[in-house]
Order: C-alpha cells, then structure tokens, then sequence
C-alpha cells in the first residue's frame, strides 16, 4: 500500500487531520477493543506531532486540558470504551529505559497508543500499525501516512475515505 501524502497549509489543516484520524478510530472501535492500535508519529521539534494528537483526543471527547507530555512521556485518556495513551518519548535517555519503565504495557486490547519520537525506544517498542511523518516546508508540512501492518492499512483506507469525503 503506497503512503497518503498530504500537504497542511497551516495548523488548521493539521487539526483537520487529527479530527479525521479520531473519526478513522472511532469508526473502528470494535477492532481496536479487540487488538489495540499504535500510531507514531515522527517528525522535527516543532513540526506539528503534538497538534496533531491533541486535535485527535479533543475529537475523541477529550474536554480538559491536553498537556503535551514533554516531561512525564505519557498522558492518558479514558474516553468511551478506548484507552487512549499520548507518549512523547523525546527525553528517552536510552532505550533500556523505555523497558524500565514498564511502557509495554500500556499496548494492547482497547488500547490506542499515540506516539511522539518512536525511535528513542529502539525495538523495545512494540510494533506499530502505521506511523505519521510530518516535515516542514517553507510555510505549511506535509503529512506522510505509512501502514506498517492489515491493521494500519484499515486506517490509512478509512482515513483516506474521511479526507476525500470531505475535499
Ligand atoms: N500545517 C502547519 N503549518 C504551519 N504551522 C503549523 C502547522 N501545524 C502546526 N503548526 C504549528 O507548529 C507548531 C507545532 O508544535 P507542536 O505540535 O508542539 O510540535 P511537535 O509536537 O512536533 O514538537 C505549533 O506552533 C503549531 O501552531
Ligand atoms: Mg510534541
């Protein structure tokens, strides 16, 4: 499956794809009680990771505040019947640490598991279903979405079918 490349004019288009991303999830509720689902999301300070995530959990019905988890490396959120797990992995000192404190366990049924910086946990991280590139432009990103397993490749199908409906 080739990637769904989008170019975001300004933060409001990347809110856009977060809102799309949360109705992706939230129309395969079953599945994901079933398996879980995990999403990185890769990309430069700065580049717009955060804003994605927090347009996604305010979607999802998230009403307080979405801190970014700059420093605790997770937040949580039970909304309807999924778990939803906001990591920023960026202050990782190695990736052992991701080991010793026990993340692993947040993967799993019910479990949607958002990812900032993926790479700082090495392959202790469990394998994710797709992950979202974002790289700067002069003005504006462009979001890149890859599928890495059937289960990523169901959410890139919807994503792309939430996104043409609405252009
Ligand atoms: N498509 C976009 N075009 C221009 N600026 C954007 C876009 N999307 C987000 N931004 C801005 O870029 C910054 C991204 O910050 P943040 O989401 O914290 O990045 P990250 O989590 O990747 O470090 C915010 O200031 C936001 O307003
Ligand atoms: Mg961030």
């Amino acid at each position: 499956m080739s990637p769904l490349i989008r170019v975001l004019r300004d933060e409001a288009e990347t809110v856009a794809l977060g809102d799309a991303l949360a109705d992706t999830l939230l129309g395969m509720e079953d599945e994901i009680t079933r398996s879980g689902v995990g999403i990185g999301l890769r990309g430069d300070l700065g580049a717009g990771k955060t804003t994605l995530v927090r347009a996604l959990l305010r979607r999802v019905g998230v009403t307080g505040r979405v801190k970014s988890p700059t420093f605790s490396l997770l937040e949580l959120y039970d909304v309807s019947r999924l778990h939803f797990h906001h990591f920023d992995f960026y202050r990782l000192k190695s990736p052992q640490e991701f080991v010793d404190g026990g993340f692993a366990e947040w993967f799993g049924p019910r479990s949607v598991c958002l990812v900032e910086w993926p790479e700082r946990a090495g392959v202790f991280l469990p394998r994710l279903d797709c992950e979202i590139g974002l790289e700067l432009l002069d003005s504006g990103r462009r979001a890149v979405v890859r599928a890495d397993t059937l289960m990523g490749e169901r959410c890139q199908h919807r994503l792309t079918e939430i996104l043409t409906r609405q252009a």
